[in-house]
């Protein structure tokens, strides 16, 4: 039995920071974190917001859509580094949050790849038919974990989140709505780029921690570069050749929004025309698992995305975990 996408939601708090905002807190400037990243600006969620509930928000939109009923909800899974708590997860919190209750409801943590993995999760169990309705959720409150001192890694983030309910397939002719590949890789030896080095068992927060901001995100920015490039590019040609398409069959790439350098250059070694390239960046930074679930709902709301057409998704990050998914809406 093949997963299909029923209905997607976002959710972006409404207060703006932008490139000026970030120069007058460190040394830096709108124009080199244009040139270096294509972002202006990006949204930061205020104290009244919690990481769930703006999960919560992206869920109950994606649903609406889906025109499913919170109640049909059989399986919840957040993607997130950011959740409210160490414990519980923050899925359990959002199944309180939507009214979905009696349905297992778990986090995983694979940061910027998160959502193709939640994907690649609900996939199987939709596959194995052990869940018919699930709420798939990207959701990043980084603002929370940066380090504002830091002009290598502040610049970058933003918070938000996006979500897209899955179930069985209702049609299974040639051509009609699917999952139709996805894949998911790790590579551990480069846990050390991409880390928060505190605030786990391993290290607890003590005073000299928090002197340090070792709670906080530390990143080698230029070896999470060079791989994303290669790697993003190898996976998403794993999913078009399990889906048995080529890369021109392809409506729109739907990437992680990490870095517009980064997307591009994954764009040319695919040999995608830019004008099928989505972005956001510019307008939210990038939102870790958030972005892709964010990108293609802002897409299809505004009917770029149409249904029929076929999308292909991508993410790398912390880990470093990667992948993607091919689907067609
Ligand atoms: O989504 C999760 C995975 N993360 C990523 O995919 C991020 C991948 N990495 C990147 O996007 C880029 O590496 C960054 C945007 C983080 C940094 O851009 P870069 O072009 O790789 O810069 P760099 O770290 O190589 O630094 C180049 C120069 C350095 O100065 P010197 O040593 O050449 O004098 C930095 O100190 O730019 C300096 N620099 C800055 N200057 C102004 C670094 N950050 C800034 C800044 N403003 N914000």
């Amino acid at each position: 039995m093949r997963a299909q996408i029923l209905g997607t939601g976002h959710f972006l708090p409404d207060s703006v920071r932008t490139n000026d905002d970030i120069a007058k807190m460190v040394d830096t400037s709108d124009e080199w974190i244009r040139e270096r990243t294509g972002i202006r600006e990006r949204r930061i969620a205020g104290p009244e917001l919690q990481n769930s509930d703006m999960a919560a928000g992206a869920a109950k939109r994606a649903l609406e859509a889906a025109g499913v009923d919170p109640r049909e909800v059989d399986l919840i899974i957040v993607a997130t580094v950011t959740g409210d708590h160490p414990m519980p997860a923050t899925a359990v919190l959002v199944q309180q949050k939507i009214g979905a209750p009696n349905c297992p409801a778990f986090d995983i943590s694979a940061a910027c790849a998160g959502f193709v993995y939640a994907l690649t999760i609900a996939d199987s169990f939709i596959a194995t038919g052990r869940a018919r309705r699930a709420v798939i959720i990207g959701v990043e409150l980084l603002s929370r974990i940066l380090n504002w001192q830091d002009r290598g890694t502040c610049i970058l983030f933003g918070d938000g989140a996006g979500a897209v309910v899955v179930g069985p397939q209702e049609d299974d002719s040639a051509g009609a709505s699917a999952v139709l590949g996805t894949s998911i890789h790790t590579d551990g030896s480069l846990a050390p780029s991409l880390i928060i080095p505190a605030g786990g068992t391993a290290k607890p927060v003590t005073a000299e921690v928090l002197a340090l901001a070792e709670n906080k995100v530390f990143m080698r920015g230029q070896d999470i570069f060079k791989v994303a490039v290669k790697n993003l590019t190898s996976t998403c040609k794993q999913a078009l050749e399990k889906g048995g398409i080529t890369i021109d069959q392809v409506d729109w790439l739907c990437s992680h929004q990490a870095n517009l350098r980064i997307l591009d250059q994954v764009a040319s070694r695919l040999g995608i025309a830019p004008d099928k390239v989505l972005t956001n960046i510019e307008r939210v930074g990038n939102t870790s698992s958030a972005s892709i679930p964010i990108l293609l709902d802002e897409n299809v709301r505004t009917g770029k995305i149409k249904k029929g057409d076929t999308v292909l998704m991508c993410g790398l990050g912390a880990g470093i975990s990667w992948g993607s998914a091919l689907i067609r809406l």
